[in-house]
């Protein structure tokens, strides 16, 4: 558990930094036995993505490369549009290859929905999702995520990557932060 008190801000602890290694290690057997095998790449979308992808990637027993994106996603304040630049591309070539995308969260889909249509575009063999964290009653678009860490409640989340005008990410658990839900 979290010893101490919480940070300032955050008003509750809602996953503790065991309960998300834990699930970390689930998820990390289940990809390992999938995709036993085959020529697969973790593609981590920055920035938020960096705390699962670095604990994923260890708990995976078949030591799989990794890759990163850059995304900004354009919209009006806090809520994304849709509208997607790269800021950042894959450095390899992913035709033939079996893509899992990692992120660290699926809050409207809309992000997400560009990305595996664009990564789709490029003859991956094939490319599926794999989210920490997902936001079901933010869902603006279906996309299909194949393995999801936890369902959140609707308020605003902090910690493991994910962020409040970048502070937060560092938090080694994800907490609610106060007066934003
Ligand atoms: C977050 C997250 C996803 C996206 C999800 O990134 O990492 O990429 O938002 O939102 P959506 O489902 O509503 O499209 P963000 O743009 O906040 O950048 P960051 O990872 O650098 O924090």
């Amino acid at each position: 558990m979290t010893a101490g008190p919480l940070p300032e801000g955050i008003s509750e602890v809602l996953f503790t930094r065991e309960q998300i290694a834990q699930r970390i290690g689930e998820l990390a057997k289940s990809i390992d036995d999938d995709y036993a095998d085959q020529d697969l790449l973790l593609v981590g979308v920055l920035k938020g993505a960096v705390m699962v992808m670095a604990d994923l990637s260890r708990a995976m027993v078949s030591d799989p490369p990794v890759d990163w994106m850059a995304v900004s996603s354009y919209g009006t304040g806090t809520r994304s549009s849709g509208v997607v630049r790269i800021l950042k591309d894959l450095d390899c070539d992913i035709t033939g290859r079996h893509v899992l995308v990692v992120e660290d969260i699926v809050d409207s889909g809309l992000t997400l929905s560009w990305l595996l249509r664009n990564l789709g575009s490029r003859g991956a063999a094939s490319v599926e999702v794999c989210t920490m964290f997902r936001k079901p009653g933010g869902a603006r678009v279906q996309v299909p995520v194949k393995y999801v860490g936890f369902d959140l409640p609707p308020a605003f989340v902090v910690g493991y990557g994910l962020d409040h005008a970048e502070r937060y990410r560092s938090l080694p658990f994800v907490g609610v932060l106060a007066d934003k839900g």
